[in-house]
């Protein structure tokens, strides 16, 4: 990152930001960037800050994000003797003829694949179609937030006609044993089949995962198979390591063996997670129980995460570690959901939802009774829930959790305020042109 003055500027001006940027509701499904360089050249330092906040954001994790002043006489200074980025960002506080002028004098020394993103305050359609002329892949009108920065570059990457791009749920409990694999495969199979969403469960869990015995599948190795052989690894490879458990929800096995040890770098899910994104909408994360370099990198990149806890001190402690950890590294995302699990076992003291409530500043999502007939017949059975008793209370949750994590029960937020028809309009003529 090119460490100049400003960046004090920018510091103060994130300081003075009124608040977190509004998180990405569940409907505002943002795919992460590839590895990819942005270059950006500021004219003010709300915009500086933006760019700043959106380059620390997950989904521009991979991105190399440099901030400069100068906007785009700086540009064509930088580029006149050196490569450009993969983006270039122009921030222009000009007129139409000056932004169209600029533009036209960086053409010059900008490289073939470089995209322009350009921030400007001109809201004018006769501008739009000037940019969308001079090869400009989006327009934003300043003042920008961090997603509008974060949603323009992955945008760049992503084509709007391109498949579906999976959003990836991440189930992990607040202590082993409290049921979070359980609810992780019952989730999936609500997806699958209330939802008729294409789902993957993937077990993350390889010594000892569950979800081959409660989907009563035989699998092969599924996910040892792809995280021992990375090179290997692209959509065609994993489907094939895939097990059909119903229509839609696949199962990607734990081998649950022990004859080798599963000790994992940070990135080792990276390339399967890609290639999953790649072709199904819904991956349902079984993340065990762990706090290692892979699980915290599965959990601070997943699109939401719920956290399961049973109802004691332990629990508390953990799900409020978990939650303040993933809400600080997340600040652009919707916070950490978690439930309540074996809530009611006869003669247990426990802590109270209102209790769980106030310490994580939350409630739960859902408070799911301790009911072992019901959950141990599922699970010696190899069925799910809904498939032991389709009426009870406890399926009916799992339907509703379904529909929270997929972002099918909460209210639709309102598009992009007054840009949302502009930018529809540009997306439309960039289309047809
Ligand atoms: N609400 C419930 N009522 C009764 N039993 C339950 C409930 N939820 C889960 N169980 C049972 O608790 C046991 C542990 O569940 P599960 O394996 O899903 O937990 P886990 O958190 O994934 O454990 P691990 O830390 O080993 O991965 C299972 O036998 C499951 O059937
Ligand atoms: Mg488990």
């Amino acid at each position: 990152m090119i460490k100049h003055a400003h960046q004090v500027a920018v510091a103060e001006a994130t300081a003075m930001s009124a608040g977190p940027a509004e998180p990405a509701g569940a409907d505002d499904h943002i795919a992460p960037s590839p590895r990819v360089s942005v270059q950006a050249f500021c004219e003010t330092v709300e915009t500086a800050a933006a760019v700043q906040a959106a380059s620390e954001d997950r989904r521009l994790g991979k991105a190399h994000v440099k901030i400069q002043m100068g906007g785009a006489t700086a540009a064509v200074e930088a580029y006149r003797n050196s490569p450009t980025p993969n983006v270039i960002m122009l921030e222009s506080e000009n007129r139409a003829d000056d932004i169209l002028g600029a533009l036209d004098k960086l053409a010059e020394v900008c490289d073939p694949g470089t995209r322009v993103v350009v921030i400007g305050r001109i809201n004018d359609v006769t501008l739009y179609r000037e940019l969308t002329r001079r090869g400009v892949s989006e327009y934003l009108i300043a003042p920008v937030g961090t997603l509008d920065i974060v949603r323009a570059v992955c945008g760049l990457f992503s084509h709007p006609d391109a498949k579906p791009v999976g959003r990836i749920i991440a189930v992990v409990g607040a202590k082993g044993g409290v049921g979070a694999s359980t609810i992780a495969h019952n989730i999936a199979f609500a997806i699958a089949r209330d939802l008729a969403l294409d789902s993957v469960v993937t077990d993350l869990d390889l010594a000892f995962g569950t979800a081959g015995l409660d989907y009563n599948q035989d699998p092969p190795q599924g996910v040892a198979d792809a995280v021992f052989s990375p090179d290997r690894i692209d959509t065609a490879f994993i489907d094939r390591l895939l097990s059909k458990c119903t229509d839609h929800l696949s199962l990607l096995a734990a081998p649950a063996t022990l004859d080798r040890v599963y000790d994992f770098g940070a990135d080792a899910f990276d390339s399967i997670l890609d290639a999953l994104r790649g072709s199904i909408p819904c991956i349902v994360l079984d993340v065990p129980h762990q706090w290692s370099g892979w699980t915290r990198r599965l959990l601070v990149s997943a699109d939401d995460i719920l956290v399961v806890a049973g109802p004691d001190l332990a629990n508390l402690r953990n799900a409020k570690n978990i939650v303040d950890l993933l809400r600080s590294s997340r600040p652009n995302d919707r916070r950490p959901l978690y439930c309540l699990n074996q809530v009611g076992v006869p003669k247990r003291p426990e802590i109270t939802p209102a209790d769980f409530a106030k310490a994580l500043e939350d409630p739960p999502l859902a408070i799911i009774p301790f009911e072992p007939q019901l959950f141990g017949t599922a699970a010696n059975n190899g069925q799910m829930i809904a498939e032991v008793s389709a009426s009870h209370k406890t399926a009916d949750t799992f339907r509703q959790l379904a529909q929270v994590l997929t972002g099918r029960a909460e209210a639709k937020r309102a598009s992009g305020g007054m840009l949302g028809p502009l930018l529809a309009k540009l997306k439309m003529m960039k289309r047809a042109g």
